[in-house]
């Protein structure tokens, strides 16, 4: 072998060294799953705040879920792997304030975070660590404050009802993406905004467009609700 043939393969060795040290998502994209609280309260099922008190009327975080383009996701991808309460110790306060359990009966949190870390956390562990995962969530929601880029556009939680599409493009015009909406039902059966999904890198750092968009059940006008 020459001089150049040796150097190409020492430099395809280099390469697959790369590759197998770096870290390697097996999923796609991840949503950052924002939710409204006031929507999340206001149905049928309600709600209990947590053992903190009621939550900021704000948007929160409902969780940071690895998809694949295709509409698919992986769920509870290790059961091996613990969810250990000591390893977010650091996180706990901004936890309470920005992911805000509303599940019943009242809690601190930790079911919903054990919750969201087993089914969706274990399937990104390929890219991050536990504490990494809760981390960076926190990370992502403080880079977006929705209720502010709402607001500015004159779409406040009034109870009010505003453009689904309106939603969208303050949104857009803000984070330079088209989000995905979710609604629910109030008990009047209203369709109301509740959550709002946000497209995330497999490196958990950075908005992008969205592969793919979540299934829509909202009609083109809802109700923003109060909390
Ligand atoms: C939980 O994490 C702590 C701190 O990293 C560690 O010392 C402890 O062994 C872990 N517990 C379990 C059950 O893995
Ligand atoms: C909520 O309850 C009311 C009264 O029982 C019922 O008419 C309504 O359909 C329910 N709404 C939803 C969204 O299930």
């Amino acid at each position: 072998m020459g001089a150049k043939g040796l150097l190409i393969l020492k430099l395809l060795m280099f390469q697959g060294l790369f590759i197998s040290h770096s870290q390697y998502a097996d999923f796609d994209f991840f949503y950052l799953v924002l939710q409204w609280p006031g929507a999340y309260c206001d149905t049928n099922r309600s709600c209990c705040y947590p053992t903190s008190g009621k939550p900021a009327a704000d948007f929160g975080i409902h969780g940071l879920w690895p998809y694949y383009v295709d509409g698919l996701y992986p769920s509870h991808c290790s059961p091996d792997s613990k969810f250990n309460q000591s390893q977010i110790s650091d996180l706990v306060s901004s936890l309470k304030t920005k992911w805000p359990t509303l599940s019943c009966p009242s809690n601190e949190g930790f079911k919903l975070w054990e919750q969201e870390w087993k089914e969706h956390g274990t399937c990104s562990e390929s890219v991050m660590n536990q504490h990494d995962y809760f981390e960076k969530t926190l990370k992502l929601r403080d880079r977006v404050n929705l209720l502010q880029i709402l607001t500015n556009s004159g779409i406040k939680p009034d109870d009010g009802f505003y453009d689904l599409q309106s939603i969208k493009d303050a949104i857009k015009q803000e984070i330079g993406f088209t989000p995905g909406i979710e609604c629910n039902k109030d008990p009047e059966l209203n369709n109301q905004l509740h959550r709002i999904y946000l497209c995330v890198d497999t490196s958990g750092t950075e908005f992008i467009g969205c592969p793919a968009l979540p299934k829509e059940r909202c009609s083109s006008i809802l109700q923003f609700s109060k909390f």
